[in-house]
């Protein structure tokens, strides 16, 4: 496999070299990216038990792998930016000297891919020949890992015929961390359970992961390529790379605009990249560009495009069911690969939410027997489908556009039960850079550690900024000054909950009717009242048809409660304070001017606030 690849890039060759010196691999292979090689990787894991083979009729070519129960999501607080100096990663990431950290991972790469085949990867993340694309190579001791990417990334060798001695490229090393002795067994599903690095070097624009293979931690061309290292070249070189999905949506009268949209980890990128209308609004149209990440850049007349550079959807799988999100439904139908989900006794899969009636009998994510009621998650919370993008029904036409598509409207949002209205629209580029840098969210199982928490998550970039926040947030301050007409902003929050616990908003389709009054304001042509957070839409701006909701249920999901306003920028405050000196000025004024204003306006929050 692979002959054929001509590597004609000598630093390639000689860091490739390095690298299997280091981790002493027992066989090297060049990943050419061909259906015979990714079937002959399959094989070989349905035979070690890492795949089992779905029933294929239910779900043709499509398979499922059980992680080790220590590996099942990011780790955050194992996840590192080692620039030179710790201001250059700031206060909201893990840092350590790159000498240091060298030390330390030489130590633990050295001998890790004993008894196992390094395999390298040749990905591009973007389409093919996009002026936005960029290149990078993964090291891996994963097959699992090399089947994903040829997923999610354009792989192999239509990539290494790009690749020419001036090529430059992202170097990833990755190692599940689990060396075999000769005659050792393997287990499943490798990894270190007890060591764990995620690492990236902004300045030398490399990566090195150690001891997961699960999601982001291992396809290392996702968050830490496409996010950590490609928001460190975007400052650098004048563009954005963002945890956002990026849509298409075209009114009844044929008019099409693409906006973006930056929601935290399991907080409905996937579902609001693939929505499908209400019934009742069927002339409008929703086509999906991407579902995670975007790279956004002005072209030569001033205009923001947006690329998806991945190929493929790694979504969360919990709660996807065909009444949520049926396009992703229909997209995994075949050709996906499964990790963690439950396996029923026909060999298709199951997750909580799928269904409302779970099946008698299932084999849960742990592979162990499974019944409704008997307390444990049939599959994990944080369990995932792999599968191209190209499979979505409802792709957009422009998906695979080199040029990329131009930008309309930036979306940030959070998980918050309370506080935040449903939508508003900020008045001013700074001030919705102001809103979006200070988004809180409720964690979610996308990371280890705590689940429902609030915490400031900017742009829903909190574990993905690859350099200190505050000068990202100077970055955004100075796109203006980059761009002919800077994107409407809006801000909002399908998750509000009511006094009884459950959502105060449907969401999924129904965010079709907010999605509606957006593309109005950007045309200037819906109706909006000025409120202290920006404008927002009254009752009547909205489209109800099909939907019964009342006035008094919107202006329940709309409220801006005062004295929880007050907590709200006290909040943004403390934030501010954990920033220092790399704070934008900007931010100072406009914390300070609303919170005076929602002071003035409501009961006091403290005793000072009435002097
Ligand atoms: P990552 O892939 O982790 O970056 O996340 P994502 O933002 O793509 O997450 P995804 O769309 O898969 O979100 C999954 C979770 O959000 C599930 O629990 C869904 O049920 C929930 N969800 C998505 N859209 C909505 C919505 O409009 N309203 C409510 N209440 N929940 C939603
Ligand atoms: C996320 O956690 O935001 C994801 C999944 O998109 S992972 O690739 O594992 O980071
Ligand atoms: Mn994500």
């Amino acid at each position: 496999m692979g002959e054929e690849m001509q590597i004609n890039n000598q630093d390639l060759l000689n860091w490739v070299n390095e690298i299997a010196a280091l981790t002493k691999p027992t066989n090297i292979h060049w990943c050419d990216g061909s259906e015979e090689e990714n079937q002959k990787l399959i094989d070989m894991m349905i035979a070690s038990g890492t795949l089992k083979k779905l029933n294929e009729t239910l779900r043709p070519n499509s398979y499922l792998a059980l992680s080790n129960p220590a590996d099942v999501a990011r780790v955050e607080d194992r996840t590192f930016i080692c620039s030179e100096k710790q201001e250059d990663a700031g206060p909201t990431n893990n840092w350590m000297a790159p000498a240091q950290m060298q030390e330390t991972l030489g130590k633990l790469f050295d001998g890790c891919m004993q008894g196992r085949t390094m395999y390298v990867i040749p990905f591009c993340m973007g389409p093919l020949g996009s002026p936005i694309s960029k290149i990078g190579f993964e090291i891996t001791d994963s097959p699992y890992v090399v089947i994903n990417m040829k997923i999610m990334t354009r792989m192999g060798a239509k990539v290494m015929a790009l690749v020419n001695e001036n090529t430059e490229y992202v170097k990833c090393v990755h190692s599940v961390g689990m060396p075999l002795a000769a005659g050792q067994k393997d287990v499943t599903w490798p990894c270190n359970a007890d060591t764990k690095y995620i690492v990236h070097y902004p300045e030398q624009k490399s990566i090195w992961s150690f001891g997961s293979g699960y999601g982001g931690n291992a396809l290392l061309g996702k968050k830490c390529f496409a996010l950590r290292i490609a928001s460190t070249l975007g400052r650098e070189e004048g563009w954005l790379a963002e945890h956002m999905l990026i849509l298409g949506v075209q009114n009844p009268q044929g008019e099409k605009k693409y906006v973006t949209a930056a929601f935290p980890s399991a907080c409905g990128k996937t579902n609001f990249a693939m929505l499908i209308p209400p019934k009742e609004m069927q002339d409008w149209k929703i086509t999906t560009v991407g579902d995670d990440i975007a790279w956004i850049k002005p072209d030569l007349n001033g205009q923001l495009r947006a690329i998806n550079p991945e190929a493929g959807f790694f979504g969360v799988a919990p709660g996807t069911s065909f009444k949520t999100n049926p396009n992703a439904m229909l997209t995994i139908a075949k050709n996906t690969i499964f990790t963690n989900v439950a396996l029923t006794p026909e060999g298709d899969v199951w997750w909580e939410g799928m269904t409302d009636t779970p099946p008698a009998k299932l084999t849960d994510w742990q592979g162990n027997e499974w019944t409704p009621g008997c307390g444990r998650n049939a599959a994990h919370p944080n369990a995932r489908f792999t599968v191209a993008a190209s499979q979505c029904p409802s792709a957009d036409e422009n998906m695979e556009n080199p040029a990329g598509v131009p930008v309309d409207a930036f979306i940030f949002g959070g998980r918050r039960a309370d506080t935040i209205p449903l939508v508003s629209q900020a008045k001013d580029w700074n001030t919705g850079v102001y809103f979006a840098s200070t988004v809180g969210s409720e964690t979610t199982a996308a990371a280890t550690g705590a689940v429902g928490v609030v915490r400031r998550d900017p742009m829903a970039m909190l574990p993905f900024c690859g350099y200190n926040v505050g000068d990202y947030f100077k970055h955004w301050l100075k796109m203006p000054n980059r761009v002919a007409k800077t994107p409407e902003m809006f801000i909002v929050n399908w998750f509000r909950k009511n006094e009884q616990g459950k959502f105060m908003w449907p969401g999924y389709g129904d965010n079709m009717r907010v999605l509606k009054w957006m593309f109005e304001r950007i045309d200037g042509k819906a109706h909006a009242i000025e409120t202290e957070l920006g404008f927002a839409p009254q009752y009547k701006d909205i489209d109800w048809s099909g939907l019964d909701f009342s006035n008094d249920q919107f202006n329940a999901a709309m409220k801006i409660d005062n004295e929880k306003w007050q907590m709200e920028f006290a909040s943004h405050k403390e934030f501010f304070l954990t920033l220092k000196n790399s704070l934008p000025t900007e931010f100072i004024n406009i914390q300070e001017t609303k919170a005076m204003a929602f002071r003035k306006a409501g009961a006091p929050a403290s005793p000072e606030a009435t002097m």
